[in-house]
């Protein structure tokens, strides 16, 4: 569990000015109004910090201290104050905490979350607030469809793209009847909805959809009932820690060699170290991979490694990518964050130059990008060919 659990303790440092406003701390006082030009921009994290997502939160939040250090602690000429709520993958604390940041801290804008549950609670608040919301993970497709904004901006994905690229694989590949095994909840549901969408129309057949609830790790009824099936592969959403002991459950029920396995990248990115064997081959699709070419990657991986002593995740990118992001709209607005209209196109229109290669937004503000199949190989997930370029999420329901 070495890398897993070096990821969960690592601390976020290089804080400018950092004030730990934790949920659930005391009544805090009135913090003053945001975005005076000449102030600092203060950025609100909710993230996970505890539970099965505690190591992407903290990921997060690494990626986007790093590129806010690279620019010397300013973005838009303004230095930045950090703000933080640990949203403990929580749901029904997702209003109330959202509302911390936005009330009592005044955020100019929130950078959060992991967990789409959590984000709808907080795309809410923003949308109520004409507050700036960057997504830096949460894949609920909602929030860049039917509740998409002009101040709703996400630099990961949305939960159709990852599940849709793995699905055209396994349908280009011939297989016929697939079982799919998530948590039940939007990113497994709506992973699965994309998955089902591009393997049926190259016509496969996903023959049951089986799930637990978040986060939930009692996996062994469920694998029994798989094996039982004898379908020709299995597709999973699984992360973090809820991916670690799913793929080492897997392995030791003796599957690994009888039923291939796929899933989202999400089931073997920043777990491998705690994965050890278990995940050695395992094939998956997502918007990052180890092996990739670009320079901004490189510069990347080396930096990260030197300033937390850790290989960065699809997760430190995101997070990476949401203070490049905002970055280019402080930019466009010489720090005055109360030029809303302008700093929204200016971000809509920007291309975020990203470890994962180059994207744009779409018009919903999800990022149009390559997905690539990935291989597992020792710790590495090493990138096997660009599995679906530039796919944009269909964004049904969108009006902007
Ligand atoms: C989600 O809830 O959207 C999610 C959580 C972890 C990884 C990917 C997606």
């Amino acid at each position: 569990m070495r890398r897993f659990t070096s990821r969960r303790l690592a601390p976020a440092c290089l804080a400018v000015a950092t004030v730990f406003a934790m949920a659930g701390a005391s009544a805090q006082p009135a913090a003053p109004a945001p975005a005076a030009p000449g102030g600092k921009i203060k950025v609100g994290f909710m993230l996970p910090y505890t539970g099965t997502y505690a190591a992407l939160g903290t990921a997060i939040e690494n990626g986007f201290r790093m590129y806010v250090q690279q620019q010397g602690g300013k973005l838009g000429g303004r230095d930045i104050e950090y703000f933080k709520v640990d949203d403990e993958s929580d749901p029904a604390k997702a209003p109330e905490n959202a509302t911390k940041l936005v009330k009592r801290d005044q955020v100019d804008v929130v950078v959060g979350t992991v967990h789409s549950g959590v984000q709808m609670g907080i795309v809410k608040v923003a949308k109520e607030n004409n507050t700036l919301l960057i997504i830096p993970n949460a894949g609920v497709d909602e929030a860049t469809g039917p509740l998409c904004g002009p101040n709703i901006f996400r630099t990961s994905f949305s939960n159709w793209q990852p599940g849709y690229a793995m699905g055209q694989v396994l349908g280009e590949r011939g297989l016929k009847k697939v079982v799919t095994l998530t948590w039940k909840y939007a990113a497994g549901e709506q992973s699965v909805k994309g998955f089902k969408e591009a393997f049926e129309a190259k016509g496969g057949k996903v023959v049951k959809e089986l799930n637990l609830p978040f986060p939930n790790v009692e996996f062994q009824a469920l694998i029994t009932e798989v094996a039982s099936l004898k379908p020709d592969a299995v597709f999973v959403f699984f992360a973090g820690g809820g991916a670690v002991k799913f793929v080492k459950d897997w392995a030791a029920a003796g599957l690994k060699d009888k039923i291939p396995l796929y899933g989202s990248g999400f089931l073997t990115d920043g777990t491998l170290e705690a994965q050890g064997t278990a995940a050695q081959g395992l094939e998956t699709t997502l918007h990052y991979a180890d092996g990739l070419t670009n320079p901004r990657d490189k510069n990347f991986r080396l930096d990260y490694a030197k300033t937390y002593k850790l290989q960065p995740d699809v997760y430190a990118v995101q997070g990476y990518d949401a203070a490049q992001l905002l970055a280019a709209g402080a930019t466009a607005v010489k720090g005055d964050m109360t030029r809303k209209a302008d700093l929204y196109k200016a971000m809509g229109a920007a291309r975020i130059d990203s470890p994962r290669g180059a994207f744009t937004l779409s018009k919903a503000h999800n990022p149009v990008q390559d997905f690539y199949l990935r291989k597992v190989d020792g710790r590495e997930n090493k990138v096997s060919s660009v599995a679906v370029k530039a796919l944009a999420d269909p964004a049904r329901g969108c009006r902007l």
